[in-house]
């Protein structure tokens, strides 16, 4: 859809155009994966697909919010009321930001927004964090200021812990907030520095294919994953399985449940990897790069266990190809998507090789598609 589609959309929806459009992308982890919440290192990037959230101001006090994904679902909240969650589901995303942002000292402006997002929902590719991102920077806008990014990064995060109720770590609000054209971002979760790093080989491609495998993460699978974590820290008393080494974390092994064990052995050679992985990229060493790829995807499958069958049966087809440098599961698992680092000279061949394989096994298509580190988010 483009701008012009976009305002009027916006005109039948609120009878009039909007004032300004800000936007917010989605995002793949290339590596550092289940390593947010436990203080680690991540390193995404922003893609294409983005949410937009058109905006402009009203003069009834009220907060409107409308969806082209959600059709007949429009939400209105009165800005003199306490915001609180509800239904409609979806709409827990945008109230959940604009709580915060009253919460930060925001006067919240009555407007009306309408949101329209390219972001495929549930395929891990952070629809949701996008989502939030977009309102939040719409909200700010239309009160006439602006916050700095990895700020909003942490209040969207803090909207999405207390409103939908998943307890996500910071990693996809701060790629959308913070992400830069041509690079990935060098996270660390501890406390928020941040290094862009340049990602933008034309020798090699991305490649990104959705099982379509619904990725749900207000699921338990992953605040089991957060829990079993934070007690193997506990146990060993530390602050965060960040501050393990693998000397460190084998010498407490018998204090561990086995399942925590391997929780913590996957975060604990997780984050080594991202760190050697910024090592690999900017030595332009795409094999080395690829090499840790297939590791990390080998540990969130067995130690993490937060892998499926469709998204190693992707991996599996892409390894196979020629000019594929490595493959992974990327996001929080449970289906989603899973990347593939290949020579762009390849690239279309190894997608065909992917849809093949996955249409032999699953009977229908996987959707698979190229990208690059994209920018993160704006205003148009
Ligand atoms: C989801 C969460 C992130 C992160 C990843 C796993 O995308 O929202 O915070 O924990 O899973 O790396």
């Amino acid at each position: 859809m483009d701008i012009d589609e976009l305002n009027a959309a916006f005109g039948k929806a609120f009878g009039r155009r909007p004032v300004g459009v800000a936007v917010a992308p989605g995002r793949v982890n290339l590596i550092g994966e289940h390593t947010d919440y436990n203080d680690g290192f991540v390193l995404p990037i922003a893609v294409d697909l983005a949410t937009r959230a058109a905006w402009a101001p009203r003069d009834d006090g009220r907060l409107a919010l409308a969806s082209l994904q959600q059709p007949g679902k429009d939400a209105e909240i009165d800005l003199c009321e306490p915001i609180a969650p509800g239904e409609p589901a979806w709409s827990n995303y945008p109230k959940g930001v604009a709580a915060m942002l009253a919460t930060s000292g925001l006067e919240l402006p009555a407007c009306s927004i309408l949101f329209d997002s390219s972001v495929p929902i549930g395929s891990g590719l952070s629809s949701s964090a996008s989502l939030e991102v977009a309102t939040g920077l719409a909200l700010l806008a239309a009160a006439g200021k602006d916050m700095e990014g990895y700020k909003l990064a942490r209040l969207c995060q803090a909207a999405e812990h207390a409103f939908p109720e998943v307890p996500c770590g910071i990693m996809d609000q701060a790629i959308i907030a913070l992400g830069q054209a041509d690079h990935a971002l060098l996270l660390d979760c501890r406390d928020g520095q941040a290094r862009q790093v340049p990602f933008n080989d034309p020798d090699v491609v991305l490649l990104v294919a959705d099982t379509q495998v619904a990725h749900e993460l207000s699921g338990g699978g992953y605040a089991a994953r957060r829990d079993q974590c934070h007690a193997a820290a506990e146990k060993l008393n530390v602050a965060a399985l960040r501050d393990l080494n693998t000397g460190a974390l084998e010498a407490g092994r018998d204090h561990l449940t086995e399942v925590e064990y391997r929780r913590a052995r996957h975060v604990v050679g997780e984050i080594a990897r991202t760190l050697a992985a910024v090592d690999a990229v900017e030595a332009g060493d795409m094999a080395r790069f690829g090499e840790l790829m297939v590791a990390s995807h080998e540990s969130l499958r067995d130690d993490y266990e937060v892998s499926c069958e469709e998204l190693d049966a992707i991996v599996a087809a892409a390894l196979a190809c020629d000019g594929t440098f490595g493959a992974r599961m990327t996001g929080g698992g449970f289906g989603g998507c899973a990347i593939a680092l290949v020579r762009t000279a390849r690239a279309e061949a190894v997608t065909e090789a992917i849809q093949t394989d996955y249409e032999k096994r699953y009977g229908r298509r996987c959707p698979v598609f190229a990208t690059h580190a994209a920018q993160g988010a704006c205003y148009v």
